[in-house]
């Protein structure tokens, strides 16, 4: 199958996708990957941590329909992929205050200043985050663009309602992942010895 490397989550189209929202289980706790790609993460979570629901948002259907065949071959019933647009679908994904975590894994790769509007975490996200998160809910962000991690570490450090607190000190990174789950673009990182930025905030 041939899987588009980027697509442009900024086209007419990607505002009116009919969203299907993935059964959750009650009373379990839910993990959610934006941007979750083939699922690789969500997957080693589910194997680290198999008592938990695993949810990828992810704009490439292809990637999802993918992911998907995968989780089923392998009999891994507590990972799902959503075809969605983070921009503009998570209310309709998850039910307030439902998430347990949300990772972002490399989440932009429009990381340019003149395509600044594109990228994935803004005040707007921040506010819609913090409304799905349970109470004391997590948000893990890694990025090997030192540039994302300041402006993303800006946006949730300057947030006027203090929605969130450092996990560490204020206006710290985090120096290690506290999960063993790596993504496909983690692995990548760590075999080519890029540095890689972390970010963890709870909710306050
Ligand atoms: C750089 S890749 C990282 C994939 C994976 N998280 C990893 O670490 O290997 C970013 C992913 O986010 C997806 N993405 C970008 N914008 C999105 C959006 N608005 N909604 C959903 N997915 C999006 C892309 O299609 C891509 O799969």
């Amino acid at each position: 199958m041939r899987i588009r490397q980027h697509v442009n989550p900024l086209k007419a189209n990607f505002f009116q996708i009919a969203v299907e929202p993935p059964d959750l289980p009650a009373g379990v706790p839910l993990e959610v990957e934006l941007g979750s790609a083939e699922a690789h993460f969500l997957m080693a979570r589910a194997a680290e941590d198999p008592a938990r629901f695993y949810v990828g948002v992810e704009i490439r259907r292809d990637l999802v329909a993918l992911a998907n065949a995968t989780c089923e071959r392998q009999g891994l019933k507590q990972v799902r992929s959503v075809f969605a647009n983070i921009s503009v679908d998570l209310p309709r994904l998850f039910p307030a205050g439902r998430v347990s975590r949300f990772f972002l894994n490399f989440p932009d790769p429009w990381w340019k200043t003149r395509q600044h509007k594109r990228r994935v975490m803004s005040p707007e996200l921040v506010v819609e985050l913090s409304g799905l998160l349970a109470e004391g809910g997590e948000i893990y962000l890694a990025t090997d663009v030192f540039d994302i991690a300041l402006d993303s570490m800006a946006v949730l450090e300057y947030d006027s309602s203090r929605r969130f607190a450092n996990r560490r000190e204020p206006w710290t990174f985090l120096p290690e992942s506290p999960f063993a789950a790596r993504s496909r673009r983690e692995r990548q990182c760590e075999v080519a010895d890029v540095r890689i930025w972390r970010l963890g905030y709870r909710r306050i």
